[in-house]
């Protein structure tokens, strides 16, 4: 069986990507490489000692897309190819729907006329707004987003699930991630942010090294435990094989939709210390005012995941933490060496 991963050359692509190979699935990569490296696909290959069909291009491209199905037969596409940065799709809301929409709508039209109709998609948490019940499940009403980023994973979902209404030969499944982190245990990939981070624990870990003097704690005036945010944060590589057994456990058609997060919520100053365990030394922090559009709290309840497709979340924040560590500290440049 053969799967086309969508942005398998980025961070959550290119884990999903070894749990596919290390199953025994073939794979091909479509990537533009606009916020990612060729480098990841080749430690992919070093670390599963098997080959992936990587194609150059963005999925806009559908000439690219024909000629991939052309070439390959493709029994499942799961599709991460996107722009995700919250603050910059706010400044940048033209690109973000351009990305996000127009490259879903020409994936979707290549796969209709290539008869490839099974799709895992790549959503987020984030489409929940607001949380008005914790935890999180599927039921819980979507909407309410606060930034085109969101805005357009929402968007997306909806895109998705009125193709399946309109031809139920479709096969779609809706992964709503919480808060990916860590990397994966070789050390030989991980997540490379261009700049300076946005997320807490790309953030922490460049302190940590000593790159970044000290981490803002955006807020501790929350109604939580010790008044930062809490979020559920989720290992990498159990997501990555979140998306193994969405393929192997799906097999009739239909929408399906599922939380992929740990159930237990960790605030900032949690993330801090935990990430403290893991270096072997303090980690400079000083409490800033609230972020813009943050929430309180948001974590999931994956019991649908684990009932339906058997998956859960093993790996707890402190295997995140020394993962990343790992990574960080092998890699201080990231994929540039
Ligand atoms: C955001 C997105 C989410 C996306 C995720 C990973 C929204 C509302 N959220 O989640 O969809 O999946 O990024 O890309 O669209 N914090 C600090 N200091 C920092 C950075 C963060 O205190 O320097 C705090 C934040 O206030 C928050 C927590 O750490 O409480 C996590 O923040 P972050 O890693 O940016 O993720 P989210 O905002 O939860």
């Amino acid at each position: 069986m053969n799967v086309l991963v969508t942005g398998g050359a980025g961070y959550i692509g290119s884990h999903t990507c070894v749990e596919l190979l290390d199953k025994g699935l073939g794979v091909v990569v479509v990537d533009n490489f606009c916020n990612s490296s060729k480098e990841s696909v080749k430690r992919v290959e070093r670390i599963t000692g098997k080959q992936v069909k990587l194609y150059g291009g963005d999925i806009r491209d559908k000439a690219l897309l024909d000629k991939i199905f052309n070439e390959n037969k493709i029994d499942w596409v799961i599709h991460f190819a996107g722009l995700k940065a919250v603050g910059e799709s706010c400044a940048k809301p033209i690109e973000y729907y351009d990305n996000n929409l127009n490259g879903t709508l020409v994936l979707l039209q290549a796969m209709r006329e290539n008869d490839c109709k099974k799709l895992v998609f790549s959503s987020s948490a984030t489409v929940y707004g607001a949380p008005e019940i914790l935890p999180l499940t599927e039921e819980c009403r979507t909407g309410g987003t606060t930034n085109p980023y969101g805005t357009s994973k929402y968007f997306q979902e909806i895109m998705l699930t009125d193709v399946y209404k309109a031809d139920n030969e479709w096969t779609v499944v809706l992964l709503r991630y919480f808060n990916p982190v860590g990397a994966h245990e070789s050390g030989l990939i991980g997540e490379d942010p261009k700049g300076i981070p946005n997320n807490l624990t790309p953030y922490i870990a460049k302190v940590a090294i000593g790159e970044l003097k000290e981490v803002g704690v955006f807020g501790n005036d929350y109604p939580t435990p010790d008044g930062t945010g809490v979020r559920d944060y989720i290992h990498v590589v159990d997501l990555a094989k979140g998306h193994v057994c969405a393929i192997q456990k799906t097999v009739n058609s239909g929408v399906y939709t599922y939380n992929l997060g740990t159930g237990i919520g960790c605030s900032v100053l949690d993330v801090i210390h935990a990430f403290e365990k893991a270096c072997g030394h303090k980690i400079a922090y000083s409490i800033k005012p609230r972020r813009a559009g943050d929430i309180a709290e948001c974590y999931a309840d994956a019991s649908k995941a684990k009932r339906e497709l058997g998956w859960e979340a093993k790996l707890n924040i402190d295997d995140m933490c020394s993962s990343l560590w790992n990574w960080q500290t092998k890699n201080p440049n990231g994929y540039k060496g």
